[in-house]
């Protein structure tokens, strides 16, 4: 085992770059190892756009969001190039490919894996959704950034009789929603998970404000879904992948609300700030050592494998199967729901 490559791929989010220097200090300092930090995810793998990463290009990196080798949501198998990233591994000398990523770059690695490739999986997505691991890279900086919004959001509305929405990001899980609505005391969170009846849901908030509450702050996921035939809501706007592109589901939310309740609403859209900035010292904590542990992992030559967090312990998992959107549990949401009780 002489040097492996590293790449960050999909959507950014703050702990990718303390991720990226445990794997590099590790590899290096206690395996002797050569790293190769490959641009723009399995984009930079098929390009060839690779550099040297040591101990110094790694330094002062650990508190930074984003991530220092760019990300993309390249898919080889899909938009051409995955001869090339075949060919990289022996033409680069690659004992392994360690990948940072959420369903679309771990989806390439896994196939990759099945394909005898060594690759191994570190899983991060703010939407906290991938199966396999109980917590992923930038959840927890996201539900802080969430929280600290519904913190200041509380503060005005007690002034006011009003509704105030904010929505979060979640396309297929309401992970953000709900720990941001418990840590925040939401009085109502609408989660993908649980289509919402937009006539139940001003019922509730027009208890609330019977029972004297003058204000409801209401969190809603940007991927939260209205009962069929219940709320009209735009198509969205699809990505050059195709991807449907969410936000603003609340601007659409709050109208309605006014009407049935008779309150004023007020919409907040929190949208890429929960991806920015500084990550939170658990994020820190989760990526120095998942990473720490995905080098270990390639010495051993347990190639094929996500690093993932069990309760409080790093464990591996196939990395085949773990594209699966893992949903907010019932009971959870239950939790969330015993506090919007008037
Ligand atoms: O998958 C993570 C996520 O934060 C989603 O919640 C959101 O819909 C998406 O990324 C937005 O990504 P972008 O705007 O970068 O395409």
């Amino acid at each position: 085992m002489r040097r492996i490559g590293i790449l960050t791929g999909g959507g950014d989010c703050p702990g990718l770059n303390a991720a990226i220097r445990a794997v590099v200090r590790k590899a290096v300092g206690a395996h002797g190892l050569e790293v190769l930090g490959f641009r723009d995810g399995w984009r930079g793998v098929a390009d060839g756009d690779a550099r040297a990463l040591d101990a110094t290009s790694v330094q002062g990196i650990l508190h930074r969001g984003g991530t220092i080798l760019g990300s993309s949501g390249m898919n080889p198998y899909r938009e051409g190039g995955i001869e090339r990233v075949r060919a990289a591994f022996s033409e680069l000398d690659l004992d392994g490919i360690v990948a940072i990523g959420g369903d679309g770059t771990l989806g390439v690695g896994a196939r990759l894996a099945e394909e005898g490739f060594p690759v191994l999986g570190v899983p991060k997505t703010i939407d906290n959704d991938l199966s396999g691991t109980d917590v992923c890279i930038g959840f927890q900086t996201a539900v802080q950034v969430a929280t600290d919004a519904i913190d200041r959001l509380h503060t005005t509305a007690e002034s006011h009789n009003r509704l105030m929405l904010v929505e979060v990001m979640g396309r297929s899980a309401g992970w953000i929603a709900l720990y941001a609505g418990l840590a925040g005391g939401a009085d109502a969170i609408l989660i993908p998970e649980r289509p919402f009846d937009v006539r139940e849901v001003s019922e509730h908030l027009r208890q609330r404000h019977r029972h004297g509450h003058s204000f409801s702050i209401v969190v809603v996921a940007e991927g939260a879904a209205p009962v069929a035939g219940t709320l009209e809501l735009p198509e969205y706007a699809r990505d050059e992948r195709g991807f449907v592109r969410y936000g603003g589901i609340a601007h659409h939310l709050a109208p309605a609300l006014e009407e049935l309740t008779g309150y004023e609403a007020r919409v907040t859209v929190l949208g890429h700030v929960q991806r920015g900035g500084s990550p939170v010292a658990e994020d820190r904590v989760l990526a120095t050592r998942f990473g720490e542990v995905a080098v270990d992992l390639a010495v051993a030559g347990r190639v094929g494998r996500m690093v993932a967090a069990r309760g409080t312990d790093i464990v591996d998992v196939p990395l085949a199967g773990v594209a699966k959107v893992r949903p907010v549990p019932e009971e959870l949401y239950r939790v969330a729901e015993v506090f919007f009780d008037p």
